[in-house]
């Protein structure tokens, strides 16, 4: 089983970003998960494309957009031209989810949606077709570091199960409360990638985190 391991720069040091992100390729990072938040469909603010374009000048690994933000439809072509690989926005913040992710597949990159712990995962088994990945939240969104919601768990394999039943190629990414007791379990479950903040970016030995969560064996 491998996963791949996306640490969230929602924990770095603002200040530094370039660094920060350098810091985290080195470290063995398979794709940088960047957090935009809009203060509305969530309790914080974070960062718009800009951030999102000075990052791309830094690593090489593929950028992992969550847009955190209401009508993200708004906004979709800045992020692609900002140089994002994956494209992901909320179930709950549009009323056009399946137009949004045509359109983002039409831009060339990757496309998905993210599902709130509150939301039934059943929500999204209609627009699977049109995805590439899932985002199934582990905690509220909005600040990293809390702690993971155990039912997140049954989430992924009921999830999983849709998946392989439709005979589909949708990854399941797994974001929020990751850490080195429940990797397993959420990889057990079938998370293929797994978003990291703290644990990431809070280490003093970020390659040891990152190679325990890829679990490879
Ligand atoms: C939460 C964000 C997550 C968060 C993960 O709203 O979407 O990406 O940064 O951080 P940890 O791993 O600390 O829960
Ligand atoms: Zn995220």
């Amino acid at each position: 089983m491998t996963v791949k391991v996306a640490p969230s720069i929602l924990s770095g040091d603002f200040a530094v970003m370039g660094t920060e992100t350098i810091r985290m390729q080195k470290a063995g990072a398979d794709m940088i998960h960047c957090d935009v938040m809009d203060g509305v469909f969530v309790p914080n603010l974070t960062f718009g494309h800009k951030m999102v374009a000075d990052i791309r000048k830094y690593v090489d690994i593929p950028l992992d957009v969550h847009l955190m933000i209401m009508r993200p439809e708004r906004y979709l072509d800045k992020y692609v031209q900002a140089g994002a690989d994956r494209l992901s926005f909320h179930i709950e913040a549009t009323d056009q989810a399946a137009e949004n992710l045509m359109s983002i597949k039409n831009s060339g990159i990757k496309a998905g949606i993210a599902v709130c712990p509150e939301t039934p995962i059943t929500n999204v088994f209609p627009l699977l077709e049109y995805l590439d990945f899932v985002i199934v939240m582990g905690v509220h969104p909005g600040f990293s570091g809390q702690k993971y919601i155990p039912e997140t768990t049954a989430r992924i394999e009921l999830l999983c199960e849709e998946i392989k039943r439709r005979k589909l190629s949708v990854e399941v990414e797994m974001d929020g409360g990751a850490n080195e007791s429940n990797v397993r379990i959420i990889a057990g479950a079938g998370a293929r990638v797994i978003v990291s903040g703290s644990c990431a970016f809070n280490s003093p030995n970020p390659e040891k985190v990152i190679a325990m969560f890829q679990c490879r064996d």
